[in-house]
């Protein structure tokens, strides 16, 4: 193909992603599927590779693989990001309304539009003649860190504006609010559970903490979401009210919430707050009130803000999601770590909207904290409104019959000693073996993200267990159809699925087998950072504690817990023996060619003929690998302008180094 072919191509091919992306993460209607949307990518990224020159900053192949940072840099906002004043009662509402027609006295009719609170973070995008350059968190409102990688990897935020009638301005800055659905949210936890990882409060905390890492890939691994909403500094268009702003967004492809309306008065105003509150619990997402302002901007302009918030919108909240429902029971469940966790059993009572009948009660410390006792009356919330918890006992309702309650000593499933080790908040039971602990481990080993065993569901595991049919995950590989069919729930046919989705999983990877084996600390990103910094599994097995520290992203506690997996003979006997079944322990074939293929480059400081990007895909299409950080698997170091610290680190590992001349000439 000619270089102009390729170019035509490119952006044939750019055009149609740009376009199915709207499609899919905008208007949540897809005209192809995930299949035929894979395949132009490919082909995108294919020609991308061999014509490197004609990639560009909005190009829908570049949401992902800039390196990591070692910090984000301050920005400030053109125009300071302002806060809202909150309205707790219907009072509160009419009184903002009556401020606002006095000030605007002379004006007869003021128009509100209303909009569901999203609670998440809000963030400025910049786009200029209609490509995202910039984005940025709110900050204190008027400095904000600068987070353009991250927020790139969000599939609604569109890299270019979209044309349409309305003209593109030649600057742009749009402000929003990034958050992680519910389920997402829920997931991720489940996840950061099996990897003994800590658990994120709330969904808005997840998708603060998502935005704030210095790893883009891992952002990129949570499935985040924006809606737009305001406006900072618009040059080269005329916008007349929120209404109009948010038309506008619409037509330029920017994801804008579809529960806003336009209410003529207060009444309406009303109206609409109710309906959210009911509907709230039925979103996908977490709202915590309505936010309401004048639509006309000559109108806002007119009230004016007071120090740090606008007289011209005014947040009002729902009523936090509390319910007084009586404790009837404390239970205490056992994780796949052997933590025991204890479980509050009360009432069946709705808040906000779900049925709530457990809360958890986290540890010992929290129930001793609360004083929480069975047959108590106590105020339970969803915190972040999914998980229930308890907040308070109500001790003007004790009647003297309540019983305190401690964790046992020994492990309600196996009977074995229970521990609470020194400086953790957590009792565990000490038994490896412990049924509850091998139930949770397998379920994790064979669950959709690791290693997929279609057909061992929770309560096959339960009863594989409780028969004494496996004792560890390696016993899951020497099952057979006999076996089976002698036991419950089984026919030949199942049978037969079984066995064969078990065989099928051999083949799963390494990243997925590590994630698997459920080693404390490591969930499927730290996994997947072992593979792609140490790259094979003897390596893995026999990395150092300074190894592992190394790598961007692996702290102290995973490391830490790495070792002490693979110090385990019990463990390795599990792996020697997961071996010896067939289980691949290999990287997921990816066929490398060209002429780097056994390379791996690592890039640091500025190029002057490229962007780093541009150079990474260049020697990747030649079949190298890119690290993200020094280690001794790197082979090349290029060096650019005003390198990082990562030029030292390669002199003590004597990597070798090159500058951007010498790169040049490698390629040619
Ligand atoms: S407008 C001057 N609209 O609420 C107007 N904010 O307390 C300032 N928020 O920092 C913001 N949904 O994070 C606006 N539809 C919405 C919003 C919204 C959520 C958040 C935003 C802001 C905070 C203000």
């Amino acid at each position: 193909m000619t270089r102009e072919n390729a170019h035509q191509e490119i952006l044939t091919l750019r055009e149609k992603i740009h376009y199915h992306n709207y499609r899919y993460y905008i208007l949540d209607d897809p005209e192809i599927s995930d299949a035929g949307y894979d395949e132009l990518m490919r082909q995108l990224q294919k020609l991308e590779a061999e014509f490197p020159e004609f990639v560009t900053l909005d190009s829908p192949s570049q949401r992902v693989g800039a390196p990591p940072l070692d910090a984000f840099e301050t920005i400030s906002h053109t125009i300071p990001m302002l806060s809202l004043d909150n309205a707790f009662e219907d009072g509160e509402l009419r009184d903002f309304d009556g401020r606002v027609r006095k000030l605007l006295g002379s004006h007869s009719k003021i128009e509100y539009i209303a909009e569901p609170k999203l609670d998440g973070l809000a963030v400025e995008l910049v786009y200029e003649n209609g490509v995202f350059i910039q984005g940025s968190t709110r900050g204190d409102g008027f400095n904000g860190e600068n987070i353009t990688t991250n927020l790139r990897t969000i599939k609604s935020i569109p890299l270019r504006l979209r044309e349409s009638e309305i003209p593109i301005p030649t600057r742009l800055e749009v402000r929003g609010e990034v958050i992680l659905p519910i389920d997402s949210f829920q997931a991720l936890n489940r996840q950061r559970e099996f990897a003994g990882e800590p658990l994120f409060a709330n969904p808005r905390n997840a998708a603060a903490g998502s935005l704030r890492q210095l790893d883009s890939a891992i952002t990129a691994s949570r499935p985040l979401d924006i809606f737009c909403y305001g406006n900072g500094q618009i040059i080269g268009a005329e916008v007349n009210t929120q209404a109009d702003l948010l038309q506008m967004f619409k037509k330029w492809g920017l994801k804008v919430n579809p529960y806003i309306r336009i209410c003529p008065g207060i009444e309406a105003l009303l109206d609409y707050y109710r309906e959210m509150e009911t509907r709230r619990a039925k979103l996908p997402y977490e709202i915590d009130g309505i936010v309401i302002k004048v639509n006309r901007f000559d109108f806002q302009r007119e009230l004016g803000i007071k120090s740090r918030s606008p007289r011209y919108a005014i947040a009002y909240k729902f009523k936090a999601q509390q319910e007084v429902t009586q404790i009837e029971n404390i239970v205490v469940q056992v994780g796949r770590t052997g933590t025991l966790t204890p479980v509050a059993i009360m009432k069946p009572v709705k808040v906000g909207g779900v049925e709530v009948s457990r809360a958890t009660l986290h540890n010992q410390d929290e129930i001793d904290r609360k004083d929480v006792r069975i047959g108590d009356w106590v105020v339970i919330q969803r915190a972040g409104d999914v998980i229930p918890e308890v907040v308070k006992v109500i001790e003007s309702r004790r009647t003297g019959n309540e019983i305190p309650f401690t964790i046992p000593k020994e492990c309600p499933v196996c009977g074995s000693l229970v521990v609470r080790v020194e400086g953790e908040a957590a009792h565990r039971c000490q038994n490896l073996s412990c049924p509850a602990q091998l139930k949770e481990g397998i379920k994790h080993f064979a669950g959709k993200r690791a290693m997929d065993i279609d057909g061992l569901g929770d309560k096959i595991v339960n009863q594989f267990v409780d028969a004494g049919l496996i004792k560890n995950v390696a016993d899951l590989y020497s099952i057979t159809e006999d076996q089976l069919i002698r036991m419950e729930r089984f026919a030949k046919k199942s049978a037969q699925n079984l066995v064969e989705s078990i065989q099928a999983s051999k083949t799963r990877g390494l990243a997925r087998i590590l994630f698997a084996l459920g080693i404390r600390y490591v969930g499927e990103t730290t996994a997947a950072l072992l593979v792609e910094n140490l790259g094979t599994f003897p390596k893995i097995q026999q990395a150092t504690y300074d190894d592992l520290i190394q790598i961007n992203g692996i702290g102290p506690q995973s490391a830490e817990s790495v070792i002490q997996f693979f110090s385990s003979p019990e463990n390795l006997r599990i792996i020697e023996r997961l071996k010896a079944a067939g289980v691949e322990f290999e990287t997921a074939k990816v066929e490398k060619s060209g002429r780097f293929k056994d390379l791996t480059f690592l890039f640091t400081g500025t190029l002057q003929n490229m962007s780093r990007n541009q150079a990474q895909n260049l020697v990747e299409s030649h079949g190298a690998k890119i690290a993200n950080s020094v280690s001794k698997n790197v082979d090349y170091l290029v060096v650019g302008e005003e390198p990082g610290s990562k030029v030292e680190k390669a002199q003590k590992l004597g990597i070798k180094m090159i500058n951007e001349t010498e790169f040049l000439e490698m390629i040619k």
